[in-house]
């Protein structure tokens, strides 16, 4: 079926307009942040075609520990494995499709809460009740269904499409320009997930963007930016915008004196400010001096997403005595920014929602992710 005969014809016209270079290039339009028939063709189109982010690896370090986590619907179980591999299954049982397991936790074997099904950590069926009396069934045919999953630099990509496409090809040079960070040595101090009432792609939107700044948190941290550089030319499928900082962006302006030591690694201009990244589609992250703070939105419906934050410090930094104590500033900054960030988000669905069909314009230079993020999106779905 062709694409015409999914999206209508004049929202793809209006779509075109996203992939026109700056400064004609317009905002993906309205419908794209609330109309079921979009979300439909994102399932297909972003989210089973491209390598989802996942998060950061080093949260599940023991053998056994997993989280079950939703992605577009699709029910997910992450686990690490006796060899220490970390695998990505179905979270459903191979009998009459159960859900296995529900939020953190370690467990030895995966057990169906419905019949008691059992696999290994390994995916392989080992136990079935009274299943040895069918003749013709056999163990070996109902392993988990295994999805691809993958490791660069500390975070896990997946791949819940049919055939996987090359995730070096879609990151490009994505390790060589967050190199100062040393992001493969950075510990997860602290993960929570909440829900928005708000479309996915308009949560990673303001994330990546400084222009609300200073309406949206003028006493909690618009003091501490300074007006961006020009966002990186990058080779993959992201996009990335460095921005001195006063003092650290990671903190409150309150807070400025909790800071904890900046990243060993980072050298000037890097050690002076911050990096917003994002991992297209669905995955986005700041780097700052001392931590840096991720974020993984997905769809529960076109007008409600999803989202894990996880933040992290270099280990070094975890170690020192003072980390507990000092660390909760840098919580709070994330709390207290996302308040901000989900008034501002809940206020904008309300407006958007069944508005005349419309589409901006990109501020230059204060939301160049968001442009990139609108081109890339919209040659995907076009
Ligand atoms: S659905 Fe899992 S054991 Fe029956
Ligand atoms: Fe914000």
């Amino acid at each position: 079926m062709k694409n015409s005969e999914k999206i209508e014809n004049k929202l793809l016209k209006n779509l075109k307009l996203c992939t026109l270079p700056l400064p004609h290039r317009r905002s993906l339009p309205f419908e794209f942040y609330w109309q079921n028939s979009i979300f439909t063709q994102e399932k297909k189109r972003i989210f089973t075609d491209q390598w989802l982010g996942l998060g950061r690896a080093d949260r599940l370090m023991l053998p056994g520990q997993y989280e079950a986590l939703e992605l577009c619907g699709q029910a997910l179980l992450l686990i690490r494995d006796q060899d220490k591999a970390l695998r990505l299954y179905a979270n459903t049982c191979r009998h009459r499709g159960a859900k296995l397991l529900e939020g953190n936790g370690q467990c030895q074997a995966i057990s169906c809460p419905f019949h008691g099904w059992t696999y290994s950590q390994d995916g392989v069926l080992i136990h079935a009740k009274e299943m040895d009396k069918n003749p013709n069934f056999d163990f070996a045919e109902h392993s988990l269904i295994e999805y691809d999953l993958k490791e660069v630099e500390g975070f896990l990509f997946a791949f819940i499409g049919s055939e996987s496409t090359s995730l070096e090809k879609q990151l490009g040079d994505f390790a060589k320009l967050h190199k100062p960070w040393a992001l493969n040595d950075l510990v997860t101090t602290r993960r929570q997930a909440f829900e928005v009432q708000c479309n996915w792609k308009a949560f990673l939107d303001v994330f990546n963007e400084y222009y609300h700044l200073n309406n949206v948190h003028p006493t909690s941290i618009d003091n501490l930016y300074w007006k961006p550089e020009e966002s990186d030319i990058t080779s993959g499928d992201y996009a990335s915008q460095f921005g001195l900082t006063s003092g650290t962006g990671a903190l409150l302006e309150a807070q400025q004196l909790s800071a904890l030591s900046k990243m060993a690694s980072l050298t000037e201009p890097w050690s002076l400010g911050a990096r917003y990244s994002w991992i297209f589609p669905n995955m986005t992250f700041a780097a700052s001096q001392e931590a840096i703070w991720v974020y993984e939105a997905t769809p529960i419906s076109s007008e409600r997403c999803q989202i894990r934050q996880s933040i992290c410090f270099p280990k070094s930094t975890t170690e020192l005595p003072d980390f507990n104590e000092k660390s909760l500033a840098y919580y709070q900054r994330l709390d207290d920014a996302m308040s901000e960030d989900i008034i501002a988000l809940e206020n904008q669905h309300k407006g958007l929602r069944n508005s005349p069909s419309l589409q901006g314009q990109f501020s230059p230079l204060m939301e160049e992710n968001v442009a990139s993020f609108s081109n890339w999106y919209a040659t995907k779905m076009i």
